[in-house]
């Protein structure tokens, strides 16, 4: 970034902490499940403002509520921020997560405001963003090949190892991708579905956002993505495009939650207020990450994501949410879909 656009946006977020009261030391340990850009931006502008000492660590959002299931005898964690929705929701289930109503809510589009409120206010959206596929241009030029428009493009033996997707355990994009088949087709069918795909697919990557990186790369020629990584890469130069899948597609809920019995709660809660601030949100647009800002006052960017210009499913995040079920379909793409023979 531009040194005077980060003067800027420093100088606004300053504003903004003095304005909601939110000058603090102290210190705030905070899970970080956007991209890394984001995170360190975030962070970094957060404790020049504040004057509060930033521990962040990186996580995918599977492995996220992994962490805190582990801590959470004698939790190390304040805030756990960004992610997809539905590991969220089963932390909230789960009683690792404070009940806090902001009083930014009404501020937040409904989708956001659903979140809280099926979490019990355990958890709030912070973003919104599509699934989809990325793809790689040179590469499918080169074969001749026109971008997969559907799911079932997907399975075209054209596509055999070029494909690349998460694996759900760790990662929120690709569990994000079960729950939408699942929703789409029915779970049986889905499952026919997944392991028809697994030939096409090369590796199952720990994070959601590793295979459109290889397909920016040119180490593989799809990806299942949501969208608004491909068009981080697309704005980094590399020769990638994106597309919402015909059949319809799911979209998360990115979410942020405090942890229950946290270290520094006074501290997460003076973190979450302001980073649900439009203050607050402008850092994903500054770190070139285009989810739709769960703040109905973030000024929109050309390049973020339009829901309207998509066709969604009505995702139900409180039934995918659900620790039993987020569970079950996890253990059975391992016991059903990973491990079968290619
Ligand atoms: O930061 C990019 C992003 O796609 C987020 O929108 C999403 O919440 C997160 O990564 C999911 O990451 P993972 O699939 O590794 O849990």
């Amino acid at each position: 970034m531009r040194k005077p656009l980060l003067t800027k946006l420093l100088a606004g977020a300053a504003l903004v902490a003095v304005a909601s009261g939110s000058w603090a030391q102290g210190q705030v340990n905070i899970i970080c499940s956007v991209q890394a850009e984001w995170c360190n931006l975030m962070s970094t502008v957060y404790a020049k403002t504040t004057g509060t000492k930033v521990n962040m660590t990186a996580k995918g959002s599977g492995e996220a509520l992994a962490q805190l299931n582990a801590e959470r005898a004698n939790p190390k964690t304040d805030i756990w921020f960004g992610g997809t929705g539905d590991p969220h929701l089963q932390a909230a289930e789960q009683g690792l997560t404070l009940e806090y109503k902001s009083p930014q809510l009404p501020q937040l589009y409904p989708w956001a405001q659903k979140q809280a409120a099926d979490s019990k206010y355990r958890t709030v959206g912070v973003y919104l963003g599509p699934l989809g596929f990325g793809y790689n241009k040179e590469l499918l030029a080169k074969r001749k090949l026109n971008p997969p428009q559907s799911w079932a493009d997907l399975l075209k033996p054209e596509f055999k190892g070029e494909v690349q997707m998460a694996n759900p355990a760790s990662s929120g994009t690709a569990y994000t991708m079960i729950a939408t088949l699942v929703q789409i087709m029915g779970e049986e069918k889905a499952f026919e579905y997944l392991k028809a795909l697994h030939p096409n697919i090369s590796t199952y990557t720990r994070s959601g956002t590793a295979p459109v990186k290889a397909a920016a790369r040119g180490e593989t020629t799809v990806s299942v993505s949501f969208v608004h990584d491909v068009t981080t890469e697309a704005v980094n130069g590399f020769p990638v495009g994106s597309v919402t899948p015909s059949e319809g597609t799911g979209a998360e809920v990115g979410s942020m939650s405090i942890v229950k019995n946290g270290p520094n709660t006074e501290a997460a809660k003076k973190f979450y207020e302001w980073a649900l601030t439009p203050g607050g949100q402008q850092f994903g647009l500054a770190a070139k990450q285009f989810q739709l800002p769960s703040n109905t006052q973030v000024p929109k960017d050309p390049r973020m994501t339009d829901p309207s210009k998509m066709k969604l499913i009505n995702y139900d995040y409180a039934k995918y949410g659900a620790s039993a079920e987020r569970r079950r379909l996890i253990a059975r793409w391992e016991k059903d879909v990973q491990n079968a023979a290619r």
